[in-house]
């Protein structure tokens, strides 16, 4: 169990990497760069981006800014599937944004639906790591079978699958079948966007321990072994997310947020990775 927002998750190629990160989806300009440096400044390590969030300049810059070597920090960033002919470039687009001369995570951030595409983005993107702009190379939004191609195809289980999980959608199956092939999952929308908040059980379970919603439910993807990446503009938010690792919740309160989930996936909020991006 992780000791500390800081504390580091051991991968299957033996890479580590922070075991709590920083979300930076819909956010940007000044609001976004205050929102990066006090998340460093209390203690986040892992930054998550995407090419897609038009926002990798602000990122690179507030990191500049917060003083932190840049050995401490994981930076990780995504490509999105009209950028799969072209990945090394995509990839420089990024770093160039950045202003890094490498990325310590990158991920296919959705499969697409053009197998032969993302596999042989998959594959540039692996020299890319082999020439060093890449220490950890991984998969977003993948599916079992999806998951199952790139291992039949390379040999080797990816590293990460972040995907969306959060207790009204728990993906399950999707997230026991990582655990077996050694796939660390990270739960993007850990909050459910903010709305899981206002459920009356997660609400209940934060006044009996003194706790906030938004702690709880990050509580709950860290005793399930998932890694959360919440997001927040407002310092005292993004303060409050991080303070998680002075309580645990017992197995039989996991157990009774585990049953908030929605049958057949009605508790998703994002696309279907079958369907998306078209
Ligand atoms: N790979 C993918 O396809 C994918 C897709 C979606 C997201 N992501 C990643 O996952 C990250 C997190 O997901 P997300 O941004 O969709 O949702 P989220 O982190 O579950 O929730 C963010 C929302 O909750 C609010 N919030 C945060 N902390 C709060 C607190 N303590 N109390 C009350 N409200 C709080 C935020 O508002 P304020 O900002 O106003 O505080 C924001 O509206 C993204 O930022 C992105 O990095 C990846």
């Amino acid at each position: 169990m992780l000791e500390s927002i800081s504390s580091a998750v051991t991968l299957n190629d033996g890479t580590k990497m922070p075991g709590f990160g920083f979300g930076c989806y819909k956010a940007s300009g000044p609001e976004l760069a205050l929102a990066v440096r006090e998340a460093v400044g209390c203690g986040y390590r892992y930054v998550d981006t995407a090419a897609y969030y038009h926002n990798e300049d602000t990122v690179g810059e507030a990191l500049r800014h917060s003083g932190l070597a840049r050995e401490k920090l994981f930076v990780l960033s995504k490509i999105w599937p009209t950028d799969f002919d072209e990945p090394a470039r995509a990839l420089d687009t990024s770093l160039r944004l950045l202003g890094l001369d490498y990325l310590d995570g990158y991920l296919l951030h959705w499969p697409g639906l053009d197998s032969a595409r993302r596999l042989r983005a998959f594959e540039q993107l692996l020299r890319q790591k082999e020439a060093g702009k890449i220490r950890v190379l991984g998969v977003s939004n993948f599916l079992e079978e999806q998951l199952s191609e790139l291992h039949d195809v390379f040999g080797f289980w990816p590293v990460v699958n972040q995907i969306e999980v959060h207790p009204l959608f728990t993906q399950a199956g999707l997230c026991r079948f990582c655990a077996q092939c050694g796939i660390q999952v990270i739960s993007w929308s850990p909050l459910g966007r903010g709305r899981e908040m206002e459920n009356a059980l997660v609400r209940e379970l934060a006044a009996d321990l003194g706790r906030t919603p938004a702690q709880i439910l990050l509580r709950w993807h860290l005793e399930k072994g998932l890694l959360p990446i919440p997001k927040s503009v407002h310092a005292e938010r993004v303060r409050e997310n991080a303070a998680v690792f002075d309580f645990r919740l017992t197995p039989e309160q996991v157990a009774a947020l585990d049953g908030l989930r929605l049958p057949d996936g009605q508790g998703r909020m994002g696309p279907d990775p079958l369907a998306y991006p078209r």
